[in-house]
């Protein structure tokens, strides 16, 4: 391990990003903090979401909603419509289920870490965001880019997730007292954008003098990972029913997956074809075509069905509009098919 100081390694970085920095729109120029609204929002959309899908949604949330008590006020059919297509729709509750206990307290989010731990959908890794990035406090802030770059650079041999408590020990022996929020945004920075998961760009990286990982010859094998086991897959049928130039749409309920969001009708997802299970109407339903949806824990392949003229409960949709219904992707997708094998028919 070539690392023994932490100071060496964050000496290093903080040089390299106050040149390289990546300007993004949440960001306060290198050595300054940040309006802690902002970037509590971009933090929570950038969970499992890169910065260039996240982008023009920080932007559009920001002009709508300039401040936490504006969102706050702010109707949650109106925030999960625009949180549409950015995925981990609980995120969006918990999100306006922050706003609000943030403006009940007096509107300024709490400065360290245990307060903002307190609120609802901040965890480990946002609260130390936020505590660090917004407010100058140390805070030892691990996200996947950070679990990459620490394993590499200790050559952490355990495999991920048993390296969890070592990759943490190590990240804090390296995190400074000082400009600790520039710390965490170089490390993310590194990580995004050259000590990548499957070709770092090791010549251009600012601590290829210090990685252990790279003094072994092989960088690009670290992080160690246990073997995963495969992704299930479930099956569904989507319905797509239209009337008078509407289409059917309904509510998820509100927990569960994609819970709050509009969506097409869909009955259950099963290991086997439940065909017209909980069709929302009896009618001469046909198959229009299908696809397949990719989930954190499971695979959804679903057929799309289409019908014309039944009655049944929900909210009928203007078809021409249905851009703006706010659809997950999945049901945006299946709506595309349903859509086009209605007009082609
Ligand atoms: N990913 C999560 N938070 C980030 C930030 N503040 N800067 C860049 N990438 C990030």
């Amino acid at each position: 391990m070539s690392v023994d100081s932490g100071a060496g390694a964050a000496a290093i970085l903080l040089a390299w990003y106050d040149r390289h920095a990546r300007t993004l729109p949440w960001r306060a120029a290198p050595g300054s903090t940040a309006d802690p609204y902002a970037v509590w929002l971009s933090e929570i959309m950038l969970q499992q979401t890169t910065v260039a899908a996240v982008t023009p949604y920080f932007q559009a949330f920001l002009r709508r909603w300039p401040t936490i008590d504006a969102l706050a006020a702010a109707d949650d059919a109106d925030v999960m419509a625009a949180w549409a297509g950015l995925g981990y729709y609980a995120r969006a509750r918990n999100l306006l289920a922050c706003a609000r206990a943030v403006a009940a307290a007096g509107g300024a989010f709490p400065d360290e870490e245990t307060g903002l731990r307190a609120l609802p959908g901040i965890g480990a890794y946002t609260a130390a965001a936020v505590a660090a990035i917004a407010f100058g406090r140390r805070a030892v802030v691990i996200d996947g880019n950070v679990e990459r770059v620490v394993s590499r650079l200790f050559a952490v041999e355990t495999p991920l997730p048993a390296a969890r408590p070592e990759i943490a020990r190590l990240a804090d022996r390296i995190t400074p007292t000082a400009r600790t929020g520039d710390f965490a945004q170089a490390m993310m920075d590194l990580g995004a954008t050259i000590c990548t998961p499957r070709s770092p760009a090791c010549g251009v990286c600012p601590l290829i003098g210090e990685c252990a990982a790279r003094a072994g010859g092989a960088p690009e094998t670290y992080p160690r990972k246990a073997a995963k086991t495969a992704r299930p897959v479930r099956q569904g049928t989507m319905f797509w029913l239209e009337r008078n130039d509407r289409v059917l749409l309904v509510r998820r309920p509100s927990s569960g997956l994609l819970g709050g969001m509009r969506a097409l009708p869909t009955g259950p997802w099963l290991a086997e074809p439940p065909g017209l299970a909980d069709a929302p109407a009896a009618a001469d339903w046909r198959e229009v075509g299908g696809g397949r949806h990719v989930f954190t824990h499971f695979a959804l392949d679903y057929r799309v069905v289409a019908a014309h003229g039944a009655d049944a409960d929900g909210e009928w949709w203007p078809i021409d509009a249905i851009e703006d219904a706010g659809l997950p992707t999945l049901f945006a997708r299946a709506a595309a098919i349903g859509r086009a094998a209605m007009v082609a028919a």
